[in-house]
């Protein structure tokens, strides 16, 4: 008979998930298992303790569906996503960072000109975002396209206004595709800095801290081009708030831009704005795939 003892159960229970079929998945949770049982005796874990925290699971699981992603947040906030983004895009110097995906992306956008409108409609202040997409080296990156997303001045997304949104209405979010010489331009209107959901357990944790709940003003874009690393990122407002204090971890110094204000004139678009408006120039710089040996 095995004789489980407090001393012995970790060894135990390493051995017994290290005969996962799979190698990886054995040494995950063979590493799971120990981190998890050094954090219980770490901490001492009490058994209400652990009931709390598998209700609070429970509840993540519950409010979870195809448009809310509460692990994904919960990933986000401990600073878990971001590092395991690092980990796994140590890019050259010079190439765009990433940074985290967030859980408000939507698939399948429609593809606009350069320069068209994804805020069609929504009130703010006009912005342009332009540049070129280029690889390490300078030369023009053309036909990248790249999947731009934000919220509204409001700090909604998308994802997050369900019954506002008709079913085949994109809103402040599009595609555009780089043209030959790398250039791109995207119009939308200026982002505000904005609060995550506070009304689920990631929320109902954080108001239990000092933790901001803030995210700087930014724009996420998605660039999947082959022959390169895929880059997802954002562009933050220079002198944005929070930029310090982002609840997610997602700031980094080489992508804030400063959002220049300009009188009515002519814009990027070959067009004019009858308003002041904003202009941010930044290039994407994507790092090449790796060689695969023959
Ligand atoms: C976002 O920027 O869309 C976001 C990222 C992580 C958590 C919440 C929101
Ligand atoms: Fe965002």
């Amino acid at each position: 008979m095995q004789l489980v003892t407090e001393e012995n159960i970790t060894d135990l229970a390493a051995a017994r998930w290290g005969t996962a079929h799979d190698p990886r998945l054995a040494e995950i949770m063979q590493a799971l298992v120990r981190h998890l049982h050094d954090f219980a005796r770490e901490v001492r874990l009490t058994e209400p303790e652990w009931m709390a925290a598998i209700q609070w699971l429970k509840r993540t699981g519950q409010i979870s569906d195809d448009k809310r992603e509460e692990f994904i947040l919960a990933s986000d906030v401990l600073g878990l996503s971001m590092l395991v983004v690092q980990m796994n895009h140590r890019l050259d110097k010079g190439a765009t960072p990433a940074t985290v995906l967030g859980p408000f992306h939507i698939e399948g956008s429609p593809e606009l000109e350069y320069g068209a409108d994804m805020s069609e409609g929504l009130a703010g202040t006009p912005l342009f975002v332009t540049g070129t997409v280029r690889d390490l080296d300078g030369k023009a990156v053309g036909d990248a396209v790249l999947d731009v997303w934000q919220a509204d001045t409001d700090g909604a997304y998308e994802a997050q206004l369900d019954d506002v949104v008709g079913a085949d209405e994109a809103r402040l979010r599009a595609k555009y595709s780089s043209k030959s010489d790398g250039t791109y331009c995207v119009r939308t209107i200026a982002p505000l800095g904005y609060s995550i959901p506070m009304d689920g357990p990631v929320g109902e944790l954080i108001s239990q801290t000092a933790i901001s709940h803030f995210r700087p003003a930014h724009v996420h874009f998605l660039l999947n081009v082959p022959g390169y690393e895929p880059l997802i990122t954002h562009l933050f407002q220079k002198g944005a708030e929070y930029l310090d204090s982002d609840v997610v971890f997602g700031t980094k110094a080489e992508l804030v831009v400063e959002f220049e204000h300009r009188e009515p004139g002519p814009t990027p678009d070959g067009g004019t704005s009858e308003v002041p408006w904003l202009l941010a120039v930044y290039d994407f710089v994507l790092q090449p795939e790796p060689a695969t040996g023959a």
